[in-house]
């Protein structure tokens, strides 16, 4: 993939000196989706799925063109995609709208020690309303699950189990083909956090067998305010609803009320509707480039950081060493310099990295830190972001170094 031309499809990276290594936390938009929704506020614009003037018809039609496609971009149905504000709000759907219906006083649920707190903090709520354990799988010392661990929790029979695609602080990418089987075998439905997969490796949720399978627009090079949740039809359609309001019902009387059909029933209020248009956009810019594409350069800039980090004296890589096993970041540890200092500096340089616990403090706890420095890739990150990234390292140790 010719990486410079992409990268003139990023306005914002016109800034003189940016380097941005943040598309973990949020990637940049392409003019493509900055287009296609500033076309829609200018020339489209209307309420979805409730008139018959032509304006909103037009509307409906874009919104509801996005979803089929944000769902075919990923091996799923409109019929099966609930489009929420984010992939937060897509994995709380599940465990308020199903776990409040399936969970009872004894149950177990499972989670993992790499996941992201939108994971550990809803399954964590549920468990303690409904009265259920939540079990938690551990990595080993590479950032790799410990599949025996999950095997001896689902011996003891879960409902369900919580897992990421792939790890936002390791850069792991779980073996989940093999996960769901294991987990249907004992019985259990799987829901996977794919926040970190969606924008960079090759998804087919139905290849896949997730139950159910959340991500978030935003970094996905959408906007924010968008995030999908795919879910096996008959599961969506056994679920009562979440959260009550306008579109979600069939029949509204005040002695009794009728839900919609699924996705409907969990998208109470008005739609995300410009959100959803750029996340339609964003889809298309992916599949223009090809999803095998993405993920072949974002391996080999993932791969050339590795190797350039280890140059550094006192840095130590977080997750598996080999490239292949994991996703377009790194995390890095430095023993002379505390990661929001090393963020500041590298800032002040133009390069952009997150630090902190990246909202997985139970993990911080097993790699025995508080926080990490986390420089992330993209489809627009060049060998040449990398060096500068290196080079405003070096300047770290100058700092700080002994
Ligand atoms: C692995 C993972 N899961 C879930 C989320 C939550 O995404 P959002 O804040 O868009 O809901 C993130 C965002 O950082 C993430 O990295």
């Amino acid at each position: 993939m010719a990486t410079t031309a992409v990268a003139h499809d990023f306005p914002v990276l016109e800034r003189e000196g940016l380097v941005y290594l943040d598309s973990a936390a949020t990637a940049q938009k392409p003019r493509q989706v900055i287009d296609a929704m500033d076309d829609f506020l200018s020339h489209h614009n209307a309420s979805v799925h409730r008139g018959v003037y032509p304006l909103m018809v037009e509307a409906t039609e874009r919104y509801e063109g996005a979803r089929d496609r944000a769902a075919r971009f990923v091996g799923s149905t409109a019929g099966e995609t609930i489009l929420t504000g984010n992939a937060t709000q897509a994995i709380n759907l599940v465990a308020q709208a199903w776990g409040r219906a399936n969970l009872q006083q004894g149950d177990r649920v499972v989670i993992t020690e790499m996941e992201h707190h939108s994971v550990i903090v809803p399954w964590h709520m549920i468990c303690r309303e409904r009265g259920a354990h939540l079990d938690v799988v551990g990595v080993d010392d590479e950032g790799q699950l410990l599949l025996e661990e999950l095997d001896a929790h689902l011996a003891k029979g879960p409902k369900l189990v919580a897992i990421t695609h792939v790890s936002n602080v390791l850069g792991t990418i779980n073996p989940i083909e093999e996960i769901a089987r294991r987990v249907h075998a004992a019985g259990a439905l799987l829901l996977v956090d794919g926040s970190q997969a969606v924008p960079q490796i090759p998804v087919d949720v139905a290849a896949l067998d997730a139950d159910f399978y959340a991500w978030t627009g935003h970094k996905a090079y959408g906007p924010t305010g968008i995030g999908v949740l795919h879910g096996k039809r008959e599961i969506l359609e056994a679920m009562p609803p979440w959260i009550g309001g306008g579109h979600m019902i069939n029949r509204v009387s005040f002695e009794e009320i009728t839900f919609a059909g699924v996705p409907a029933r969990f998208e109470a209020g008005t739609s995300p509707i410009v959100e959803g248009v750029g996340l339609g956009a964003a889809v298309d810019f992916l599949s223009g480039i090809g999803i095998d594409a993405v993920r072949a350069h974002e391996r080999s800039v993932t791969a050339y950081a590795m190797e350039r980090l280890q140059e550094l004296p006192g840095l130590t890589i977080h997750g598996p060493q080999d490239p292949g096993a994991r996703g377009a970041l790194v995390s890095f540890h430095l023993d002379h310099a505390h990661p929001h200092d090393v963020a500041e500096i590298l800032g002040r340089q133009g390069v952009c990295v997150r630090a902190g616990h990246h909202c997985a403090q139970p993990l911080m706890k097993r790699l025995g830190i508080g926080a990490s420095t986390r420089a992330s890739f993209a489809v627009h990150t060049t060998p040449d972001d990398v060096d500068r990234l290196v080079d405003a390292l070096v300047e770290v140790h100058r700092i700080f170094g002994d």
